[in-house]
C-alpha cells in the first residue's frame, strides 16, 4: 500500500521554489533531493555496487552483525524507515525483528515514488505477516504523517542525515523527536571522517556513475521546469572540505551558458567554470554527533562500526 502526501503538483511547487532561490543565488546551488526521479534512483542504486563506494558495504556489514541484537533491544513494533530507497539493507533488520516476533508494521518514507512503490511490492510478496505502507513524502515536511503507534524504530540509513545542511540537520532531528514518544528509537547511518584518498574516489568514481548522477539534477529541472541546461556542458565535482568535514558534489560549466527555465520565466547565465553546489555529504565523528543528537533531545545508547571503521551506525533513544 503506498500513501501519497506528495503528489505531483506539490513536487513541481517545491522543485519551482528550491530552483528560483538555489539558481539566483551567489553561489549558485540546489538541494539533493531533486537528484532522485526514477532514473536518479536507479543510478544510486548503481552507485551502491561501486568498488570506490564503501558507505553501503559497510553499513551493511555492520547491520548483518547487529541486526539480532537491535531486535532484542528495542522489541520494535513498527519500524519506519525514512529515505528508504530500495530497503535493500533494511531486509536485514525486517528478518532479525519478525525472528524476534516483535514487529506488526513497516513504514518506508521517500520522496522517490517509483523507488518506494517498488520496493513496497517486493517486500509484500516477501514479508507476508507484515503489514508494509509505503509513504511518499518529504522528511523535512512529512514527518507528522508517520503512524502513530510506541515502541517504534525510524531508521535513518545510508548516511543520507549528511546530505542536510547543518541547519537542516538540527531542525530535522528536533522535529523528529517532537513525533517520538520518550523511549522510542532512532538507528542512524553516518559515514564517518576518514582519509579523503578514500572518500573522494566514493564520489567521483572511474566508471563515472556518480557524475550521471550528479548530472541527473539538471535532467530533472529540464522536464519538470522546461528547462534547457546542455547538461553534457557540465562537468562533474567531487570536492573534499577539510573544515567542514564534508564532500561537496558540484557541476562546473564547460563554457559560459544561457539557461531558459520556460516554467519559471527565468533566464539564468553561468560564466564559464561557474560551479553550482548539488549536494554535501558530510562525514561525522562519534562525538560530535552525539552531541547533535543530544541538542534534540536523543540518548545515544549503542554505536557500531564496521572493522575499519568506515561507518557508524547508532542506536539512540528518545529522552524525556
Ligand atoms: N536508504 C537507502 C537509500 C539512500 S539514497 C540506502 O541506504 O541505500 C537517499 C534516499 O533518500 C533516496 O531514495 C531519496 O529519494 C531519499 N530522499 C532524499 N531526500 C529526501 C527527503 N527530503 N525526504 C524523503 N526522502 C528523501
Ligand atoms: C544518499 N546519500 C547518503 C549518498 C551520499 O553518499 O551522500 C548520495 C550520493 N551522492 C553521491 N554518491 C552518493
Amino acid at each position: 500500500m503506498l500513501e501519497v502526501h506528495l503528489d505531483e503538483h506539490d513536487i513541481d511547487q517545491q522543485l519551482r521554489a528550491d530552483v528560483r532561490q538555489g539558481l539566483t543565488a551567489t553561489p549558485k546551488w540546489l538541494p539533493p533531493k531533486w537528484f532522485y526521479d526514477a532514473r536518479g534512483s536507479e543510478l544510486f542504486e548503481e552507485i551502491t555496487r561501486l568498488p570506490e563506494y564503501y558507505p553501503t558495504r559497510a553499513e551493511r556489514a555492520i547491520l548483518a552483525e547487529r541486526a539480532a541484537g537491535i531486535a532484542r533491544i528495542t522489541e520494535a513494533k513498527t519500524l519506519v524507515e525514512l529515505g528508504s530507497g530500495s530497503s535493500e539493507k533494511t531486509r536485514l533488520l525486517l528478518d532479525a525483528f519478525v525472528s524476534r516476533g516483535t514487529l506488526g508494521a513497516f513504514v518506508p518514507l521517500d520522496v522517490s515514488g517509483t523507488a518506494l512503490s517498488a520496493a513496497v511490492d517486493g517486500l509484500t510478496s516477501d514479508y507476508p505477516g507484515l503489514s508494509v505502507r509505503g509513504v511518499v513524502g518529504d522528511m523535512t515536511r512529512h514527518l507528522r504523517h508517520l503512524p502513530e503507534g510506541d515502541n517504534r524504530v525510524v531508521a535513518f540509513l545510508g548516511g543520507t542525515i549528511g546530505n542536510l545542511i547543518p541547519s537542516e540537520r538540527a531542525a530535522f532531528l528536533t522535529d523528529l523527536r517532537a513525533v517520538l514518544g520518550a523511549g522510542e528509537w532512532l538507528l542512524l547511518g553516518t559515514d564517518l571522517v576518514k582519509d579523503p584518498a578514500i572518500v573522494v574516489p566514493a564520489y567521483d568514481d572511474a566508471a563515472g556513475v556518480t557524475a550521471e548522477f550528479n548530472r541527473n539534477v539538471l535532467h530533472v529541472v529540464n522536464a519538470r521546469l522546461g528547462a534547457d541546461f546542455d547538461v553534457d556542458a557540465f562537468e562533474h565535482v567531487a570536492l573534499w572540505d577539510p573544515q567542514q568535514e564534508w564532500i561537496e558534489m558540484r557541476l562546473r560549466a564547460r563554457g559560459a551558458q544561457n539557461v531558459r527555465i520556460t516554467d519559471l520565466d527565468l533566464a539564468v547565465e553561468f560564466a564559464d567554470g561557474e560551479q553550482l553546489r548539488t549536494e554535501i555529504s558530510a562525514k561525522f565523528r562519534r562525538p560530535g554527533l552525539e552531541d547533535e543528537l543530544a541538542r534534540a533531545g536523543f540518548a545515544l545508547r549503542e554505536w557500531w562500526t564496521d572493522p575499519q571503521g568506515m561507518f557508524g551506525v547508532s542506536l539512540s533513544q528518545a529522552t524525556t
